[in-house]
């Protein structure tokens, strides 16, 4: 468990002669919330593709507990994008028993019998922990954008993820809505033990929740050819330990703050 749970080594992604992502090299140590800014077009969601597998590196390695990363699908790893993570033709109980589905039984398919009505419960539990326990049957349509937020990342938990991806998770969002979303994502980060990369275009944001804030940008630039250098990490900074475990005062206020 000492060891970094993530590692990127001298990492390229090249789509024939563009060039999104350069010589990343990081760790990321276990239980750690790293936030991760940059221009649009950094290359941060290819990072995060990088991350859950879903993209293969054209040079260099990603190593999960240091073993090279599996390109399948991973219950290690959940994701919650800005938009569109759940399901319309899905009410919010059946967005995350599918969640868990997806998980416990990939190969299976659907559960049944004792087997769905425990999945059921668990997903009801989530659900309530994620603050939508009166929402159980109606669909995200009928939500709001933070109800849905709320749903995307009952999804994601209900996999029990050790890694949470988060692609510019508040974005959509009111400002009011955004503060319960950080009291939200706080204290599940520290309830679960969970390990976070968070995109986020907000910099105080990035600064207020992260243990760690990352900036993609390119180093280099041929404006001859815009596609000839890729992004990578430019800014890297620790935060230090009291801004780290000190619940910022506008979330303390929050009712949903933990502790
Ligand atoms: N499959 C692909 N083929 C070609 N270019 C791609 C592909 N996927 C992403 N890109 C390019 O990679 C760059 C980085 O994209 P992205 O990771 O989405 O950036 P960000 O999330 O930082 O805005 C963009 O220029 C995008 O057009
Ligand atoms: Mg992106």
């Amino acid at each position: 468990m000492s060891g970094p749970v993530l590692s990127f080594r001298d990492v390229w992604v090249e789509y024939g002669e563009k060039i999104v992502l350069e010589k990343v090299t990081l760790d990321v140590a276990e239980g750690s919330f790293v936030s991760i800014v940059g221009p649009s077009g950094a290359g941060k969601s290819t990072f995060l593709r990088l991350v859950l597998g879903q993209e293969a590196p054209s040079r260099g390695r990603v190593l999960l507990d240091g073993e090279p990363l599996h390109a399948e699908p991973d219950a290690d790893r959940g994701v919650v994008f800005q938009r569109y993570s759940v399901f319309p033709h899905m009410s919010a109980l059946d967005n995350v028993v599918f969640g868990l589905e997806c998980a416990r039984a990939p190969l299976l398919g659907r559960l049944f019998g004792a087997r769905r009505k425990a999945a059921r419960d668990e997903a009801a539990a989530m659900l309530a922990h994620v603050g939508l326990g009166d929402s159980l049957d109606i669909f995200p349509r009928e939500m709001s954008g933070g109800m849905q937020q709320r749903l995307a990342i009952a999804q994601a938990l209900i996999k029990r993820p050790r890694i949470l991806l988060l692609d510019e998770p508040f974005g959509a969002l009111d400002p009011g809505v955004r503060l319960d979303m950080h009291a939200l994502i706080t204290g599940l980060w520290r309830e679960h033990g969970l390990t976070i990369l968070m995109v986020t275009h907000d910099i105080k944001e990035a600064f207020v929740l992260g243990t760690r804030v990352m900036a993609f940008d390119k180093r280099r630039r041929d404006p001859q050819a815009p596609h000839r250098y890729g992004a990578t990490v430019v800014y890297d900074f620790p935060l230090d330990d009291k801004k780290k475990r000190a619940v910022p005062a506008e979330l303390e206020a929050m009712p949903e703050a933990v502790e």
